[in-house]
């Protein structure tokens, strides 16, 4: 696990290096926060039940903290929550992910919706409140299992290194009871005390009230009433003195935006055959292992694969979990006009950037991604924060902060630094503090290790990412000094480094799994998305 806490840190401090030229003067007088917050921070929000948002909320509660976790799901998991309900259809094409949902004038206010309303079903409103449910049935983690143990609840040793989603997501319940934070955990040591965790509950808006100082969320909150077939959405605010965002890197998914594609989407399932010719576009993860895990049943598998912005460990290993039965095709270009829609898409022409054209498919995946925004600030459509400490508090106002499970293991050391923070024994430096020089050298295996392990969705920072290990640990040693510091003047825990011994486990297995798996990958057809020859891996 110790490695992970390295991780978060570590981009944190990236994001500092990248922006703390704009935000210095917020620092000119260092210390201001300590203990000196408009006023003392009391009320807690934590938006998400994912890895990140419940290790927030325990430890937010441990500093006696009144804690509210907001969750739109119906149970903690986040990512890992695992759902057999139909997914719902996307939107053709990608609606901005900053398009807001309209708030009604009067809150509070309840409104009952039967089947049929607006044109929806119950089901798909239903499913419509916590999409997306990016884990399908026979998904297995890429990561060792020390990169998603939480604490509290260690897996049993002989738990395998690598888990099904099965496994991940009642390890997370598990957590998530141990602290009494689950959908239907009874906690009678405490029953006067109002509820924790409010599940199936969207925030829909977070705005600060510049006169009480204090954080106004909208949330709205569904329950399905079986017995009148009915659903019930309930809209109420509630006021926070903090608020720590934990929503996760997936706010919808992404479609591309190809010519001819809104057209595709009309198109009826026709004649279903069973056994398919199957495009999958995309050359990730989702790709290559949802390729993997259809290839026993398809007739046929292509992929649309365009040439990497970046060259990776990560993506050469994707490449290389297709099945080698995979037909490799560039980039699409446009999908011709369907003649009908009554008849499924096998009739239909599929033109590719290089002149060929593709006929005769049954069925398209979209393994293209998803996209995400910061839920502040309002209408964000940046993927997350770029002004943050390495605690995750926003450096133009403390009392918001962000954080996110990838590696989850940085939870908790982030999450304590929250606390701190908030309840006052730990002052949050100068951003210049919280730069560590970085040691020369030049070790692009490495680098990309880490790229695997979890920066890819900061695109932007991967670029800049320093390339040494040693790095990332003088981070986590300074930020875990920090804290240390911060107690021993103030009051508060003292916390251990990370155990060695599991970034020994996570060097293997990026070895074994990222590394080893991306030799050899000349002569199965990828020659036009220009990989270069010698299965090389740097970059
Ligand atoms: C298919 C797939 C496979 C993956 N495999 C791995 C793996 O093998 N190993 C690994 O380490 N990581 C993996 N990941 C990355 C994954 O994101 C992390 O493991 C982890 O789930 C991140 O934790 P989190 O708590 O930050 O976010 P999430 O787990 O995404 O949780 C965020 C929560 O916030 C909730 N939320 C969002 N917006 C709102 C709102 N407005 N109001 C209320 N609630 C809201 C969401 O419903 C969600 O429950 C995978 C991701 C995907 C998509
Ligand atoms: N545990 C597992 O096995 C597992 C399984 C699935 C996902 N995950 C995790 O989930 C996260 C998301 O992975 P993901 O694979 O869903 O998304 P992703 O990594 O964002 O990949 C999206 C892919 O779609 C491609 N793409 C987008 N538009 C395209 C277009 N018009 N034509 C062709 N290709 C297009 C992208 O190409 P470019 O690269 O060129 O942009 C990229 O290859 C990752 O962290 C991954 O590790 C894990
Ligand atoms: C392709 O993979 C299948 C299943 O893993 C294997 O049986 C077969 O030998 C492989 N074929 C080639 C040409 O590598
Ligand atoms: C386009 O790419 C496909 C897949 O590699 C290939 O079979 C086809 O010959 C290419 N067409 C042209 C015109 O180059
Ligand atoms: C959403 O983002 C787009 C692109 O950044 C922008 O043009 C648009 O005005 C934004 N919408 C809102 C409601 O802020
Ligand atoms: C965000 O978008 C909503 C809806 O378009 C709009 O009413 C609101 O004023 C916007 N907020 C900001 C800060 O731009
Ligand atoms: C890497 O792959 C090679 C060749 O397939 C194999 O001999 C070797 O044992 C693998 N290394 C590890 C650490 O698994």
């Amino acid at each position: 696990m110790a490695f992970h806490r390295v991780f978060l840190v570590f981009i944190s401090f990236w994001f500092c290096v990248f922006s703390h030229k704009q935000f210095q003067t917020v620092f000119e007088t260092p210390g201001k926060y300590l203990g000196t917050f408009h006023h003392p921070i009391r009320r807690v929000a934590v938006v998400g039940a994912g890895p990140a948002g419940l290790q927030a909320a325990a430890e937010l509660l441990d500093h006696s903290f009144t804690v509210r976790l907001f969750e739109r799901a119906p149970h903690p998991g986040g990512n890992w929550l695992y759902s057999e309900d139909t997914p719902l259809r996307e939107s053709y094409p990608d609606k901005p992910v900053n398009s807001t949902l309209e708030i009604p004038a009067q809150i509070p206010t309840n409104k009952y919706y039967h089947e049929g309303d607006d044109g929806w079903t119950l089901n798909d409103r239903w499913t419509e409140h916590w999409r997306p449910r990016p884990v399908w049935y026979n998904l297995f983690t890429n990561s060792p299992k020390v990169s998603t143990e939480l604490p509290d609840v260690p897996y049993a040793p002989e738990t395998p290194w690598v888990l099904s989603h099965h496994t991940i997501q009642r390890h997370v319940r598990s957590y998530a009871s141990h602290h009494c934070l689950n959908s239907n955990d009874h906690c009678p040591a405490t029953p006067s005390a109002p509820r924790v965790a409010s599940y199936s509950t969207r925030v829909e808006k977070v705005e600060k009230d510049a006169e009480t100082h204090t954080w106004i969320l909208t949330l709205r909150r569904l329950e399905r009433l079986r017995e009148s077939n009915r659903i019930l959405e309930e809209w109420w605010t509630e006021t926070f003195d903090a608020v720590v965002l934990a929503t996760g890197p997936y706010t919808s998914a992404h479609v591309p935006d190809i010519e001819g594609i809104v057209d595709w989407s009309k198109a009826k399932e026709g004649e279903i055959t069973a056994c398919k010719t199957v495009l999958i576009v995309g050359a990730s993860v989702s790709a290559s292992e949802i390729a993997r895990d259809i290839s026993p049943f398809a007739h046929h598998i292509i992929a649309s694969v365009r040439p990497p912005k970046e060259r990776s460990a990560r993506r050469l290993r994707s490449l290389s979990r297709f099945p080698n039965v995979t037909e490799f095709v560039p980039e699409i270009a446009s999908f011709k006009p369907l003649k009908t829609h009554t008849d499924g898409i096998r009739s239909g022409e599929i033109h590719l950037i290089n002149g060929s054209s593709l006929q005769g498919i049954d069925e398209i995946i979209l393994a293209t991604g998803y996209r995400s925004a910061a839920l502040y600030p309002p209408n964000s459509t940046t993927r997350r924060p770029e002004n943050i400490h390495w605690t995750g508090h926003y450096v133009t106002d403390p009392t918001l902060a962000y954080t996110l499970g990838r590696p989850w293991t940085i939870g908790r050391y982030q999450s304590y630094g929250l606390a701190k923070v908030w309840e006052g024994t730990a002052r949050l430096p100068p951003l210049e503090e919280e730069e560590v020089e970085i040691p020369e050298g030049d070790v692009p295996y490495w680098r990309d290790m880490w790229l695997g392990e979890g920066v890819y969705w900061v695109h932007i920072a991967a670029k800049y990412l320093p390339p040494l290990i040693f790095f990332r640990l003088a981070q986590i040693r300074r930020y875990i000094t920090w804290l240390n510091d911060a107690s021993l003047e103030h009051g508060g825990r003292f916390v251990e480094s990370p155990p060695i011994a599991n970034l020994e486990l996570l060097k293997y297995y990026s070895v074994v799994h990222l590394l080893n798996n991306t030799m050899g990958l000349e002569g199965i057809g990828l020659d036009f998305i220009s990989m270069g020859a010698g299965g090389g891996i740097q970059s």
